[in-house]
């Protein structure tokens, strides 16, 4: 089985390798892209990706992923987790899956990073794993099929 995901990375993610690495880690977002695009190839899956600091260009890459045969998508949504119905609407409209992915333990933190929107949409979550949350959604996604 092979599919189409699309991976979306929120506000500030652009930043990662040297926005507080004592939580964020050391990696680049492009470091963390790239590993995820060969594990999907490995199985024969497509994987495209996107960051953007801006919430209506997180919104038009899920319309966008309704009708391009994209099955699933994997985002962290960063800051807008905790503040955007927009993207939670989004998603609803979306068919496929969607595993919402956060390399921090939210729920380690401040008590305004414990609620998410998106969560009430997402059909898994995973917290606090790093980067490797990605490769644990990936993962699940080409187990399911
Ligand atoms: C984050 C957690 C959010 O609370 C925060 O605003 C982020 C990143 C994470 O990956 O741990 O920007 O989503």
């Amino acid at each position: 089985m092979s599919g189409k995901v699309l991976v979306l990375h929120g506000p500030n993610l652009n930043l990662l390798g040297t926005r507080e690495p004592d939580i964020y880690g050391h990696e680049t977002l492009a470091d963390i892209d790239n590993g995820l695009r060969e594990h999907a190839l490995l199985a024969g899956w497509e994987l495209s990706s996107r960051q953007s600091n801006h919430e209506g260009e997180l919104i038009d890459a899920i319309h966008a992923a309704r009708v391009d045969g994209t099955v699933a998508i994997i985002i962290n949504p960063a800051a807008f987790t905790h503040t955007s119905v927009a993207i939670l609407d989004a998603l609803n409209a979306f068919d496929g899956s969607v595993i919402e992915v956060h390399l921090s333990n939210v729920h380690k933190r401040e008590s305004f990073r414990h609620h998410s929107y998106v969560s009430l949409r997402a059909d898994g979550v995973i917290a606090g794993l790093g980067s490797q949350g990605y490769h644990a959604a990936l993962e699940a996604l080409i187990k399911k099929g």
